[in-house]
């Protein structure tokens, strides 16, 4: 070991940059918040290659003036903060005075900038650090190029430029959600993406999150010591990914474990829990009551009363949520309703006809048994019977879906009626049989699909293709695992700047709900290399395509469909667990039903 020196400058910067800079989306976010700390109105970024050969944002905030933009580029000078007492009540996006001098220790930086009163603008850059005239209007120009140019072993970490921009625009369209006032623009590689003039809240949320989802959402206003405003999605209408959730905190956007939790309890009830909801939410509170310097890219908070804001955040939630008892009711009427998210009937040839699914008129009374006709009248009879016969013995002369003689020793026995949409009820020769359709048909899916795995889907092409929204990650996954997902019997291409369509799909699938299967799928096949993700992630990737492409709650069987379940349960291997370990079916013997009946006592 050598002896302790002082290291120099440039070093210390380019040390200290790996903390804030981590990628061109930590650039855009921190000169971008820069600029709505100048008081921005307008603010346009051009991005070029994903962010890495350049990002350049112009604002028409404050500027900064010419004896203080050497200043701005060296390491602890900031015009935000001047005590302790500041950092504990910090109003503003920045406070560290780090973000400048840590983009520009690795990356060709170039500042224009004109403060308000001055006869021109400046300039000054990374290399040579004099100001020197330049022309701009107002405001400021930031150029930022070629990023880690001088820190090779960093630039090694960078992603492809689809990967490198989704980061760049999910950080653009984080920032856009909170400041709807701002009007921001961002183009890439010459080509304008997002164009958002200023408005309110729910205009700029309808033009970054959908109209879908604000049509599918209930509005949240909570005043109080605390402010909570924004909108979350109706239990109806959510994802099974968590790329819809946006919290902010006093105008940051924060990843925070304490405000997700208040928010899915408020759903525990009504969501199942591998759902997520889709929400955008703004909690609002004395800066003195919140920490904000405790991440080096500040996007974690620590609340002084945690356990206050968890009860607020929730509170405010369950009652929005049950004041329209929106859980219970919505999914029952979306049985009945064209037009609503439920996949449409496809009649694919193979496996996946053989549950045709039709959608049935939901029940007269909510919570009452539906059976068909027949059923109805094979419950009417032996209830009338009863007296004479005992279950056993008259059962199986009674009921006309009992195949002929010979079949009748069927393990799960034979379809008698479905409770509430959920249960199969079925009789064999031990007594009932209480079935999970969902996690049964879900567990035979799984072992079907393992061929989709392999490479030998046989493939349901959709007459009308599947198009969806998709965030810039999913658009980069789709294009970058595009071999990937053929294989798997998917073929899928873009459709807009932030849509997607699928046009084939396996077969085994035709009836799932395409959009949402593939946002999951999409997730996880974007977490590993293309050549891993089939065998690292294997069973995930199962597990994730026969639950989507299972039947759903509420979806009417006919007796001869369910007995073509029970039929492929028998016939499939470990088909009483589903694949999330739940039992899928349970037998109930008439000797358990004779003890509660206290019979032959
Ligand atoms: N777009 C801009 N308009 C006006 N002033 C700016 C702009 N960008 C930077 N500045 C000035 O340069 C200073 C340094 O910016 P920098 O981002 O490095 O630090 P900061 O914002 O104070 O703190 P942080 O490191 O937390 O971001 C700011 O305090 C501000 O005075
Ligand atoms: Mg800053």
């Amino acid at each position: 070991m050598s002896a302790i020196h002082r290291l120099p400058e440039l070093l210390i910067n380019q040390i200290a940059a790996g903390e804030v800079v981590e990628r061109p989306a930590s650039v855009l976010k921190e000169v971008l918040e820069n600029a709505l700390d100048a008081g921005a109105r307008a603010i346009d970024v051009q991005l070029e290659e994903g962010g890495v050969r350049r990002i350049r944002i112009t604002d028409d905030g404050c500027g900064i003036a010419r004896d203080e933009l050497a200043l701005a580029l060296e390491r602890h000078a900031t015009s935000k903060i001047a005590s302790l007492g500041d950092l504990e009540c910090v109003g503003t996006m920045g406070f560290r005075g780090e973000a400048l001098a840590a983009i520009a220790a690795v990356a060709r930086t170039v500042l224009v900038s004109r403060a308000e009163g001055a006869a021109h603008a400046w300039r000054i850059d990374s290399e040579d650090r004099e100001p020197a005239p330049a022309a701009l209007n107002c405001g400021t120009m930031i150029d930022v190029a070629d990023l880690y140019y001088n820190t090779p072993a960093r630039r090694k970490f960078l992603k492809t430029e689809a990967t490198e921009f989704a980061h760049c625009d999910e950080t653009f369209y984080r920032i856009a959600l909170a400041r709807p006032d701002v009007d921001m623009q961002l183009a890439h590689n010459g080509r304008v993406l997002h164009r958002l003039p200023p408005g309110d809240a729910r205009t700029r949320i309808a033009a970054l999150m959908g109209d879908d989802f604000l049509a599918n959402a209930r509005e949240i206003r909570a005043d109080g010591a605390l402010r909570l405003t924004g909108f979350v999605s109706l239990p109806a209408y959510t994802r099974n990914r968590r790329d819809a959730q946006y919290f902010f905190v006093n105008g940051r956007h924060v990843r925070d474990r304490l405000l997700a939790h208040a928010v899915l309890q408020a759903y525990a009830d009504i969501l199942h829990s591998s759902r997520f909801p889709a929400y955008v939410l703004f909690l609002e509170l004395d800066p003195a009551n919140v920490d904000v310097n405790v991440h080096p890219a500040k996007t974690e908070v620590r609340f002084r009363d945690s356990r206050g804001v968890h009860q607020f955040v929730f509170h405010a939630l369950n009652r929005a949520l049950s004041e329209s008892d929106a859980g219970r009711a919505e999914p029952q009427m979306a049985v009945s309703s064209p037009g609503t998210s439920l996949p449409p009937v496809a009649a694919a040839p193979g496996d996946a006809a053989r549950y045709p699914l039709p959608v049935r008129p939901p029940p007269a009374a909510p919570g009452r048994t539906v059976m068909d006709a027949a059923s109805q009248a094979y419950f009417d009879f032996t209830a009338r019977a009863r007296p004479a016969a005992t279950a056993q013995s008259a059962a199986p002369a009674l009921e006309p879906h009992i195949p002929p003689a010979g079949s009748g020793d069927a393990p799960l026995g034979y379809a008698l009626a479905q409770l509430h949409g959920i249960y199969i009820l079925a009789q064999n020769a031990q007594g009932l049989v209480l079935v999970d359709m969902h996690a049964a048909h879900e567990r035979i899916l799984y072992e079907k699909l393992k061929a989709v795995l392999d490479g030998t889907p046989a493939v349901q092409r959709l007459l009308i293709p599947a198009v969806f929204a998709a965030s810039p990650t999913e658009m980069a996954t789709a294009e970058s695992r595009a071999e990937v997902l053929l294989r798997m019997g998917f073929e899928i291409s873009a459709a807009g700047p932030r849509e997607l369509a699928a046009r084939s799909v396996p077969a085994l699938l035709a009836n799932a709900a395409v959009a949402d299967l593939l946002h999951q799928l999409l997730g996880e096949l974007g977490e590993y290399p293309a050549s891993d993700v089939v065998t690292l992630r294997r069973n995930e990737l199962l597990a994730t395509m026969a639950c989507h492409g299972a039947v759903r709650a509420h979806r009417q069987l006919t007796v001869p469909e369910m007995n073509a379940l029970l039929r492929d349960m028998e016939a499939t291997e470990r088909a009483d667990q589903c694949n999330h370990g739940r039992p899928t079916w349970t037998q109930l013997t008439l000797e358990e039903l004779d003890r509660f009946f206290l019979r032959g006592r």
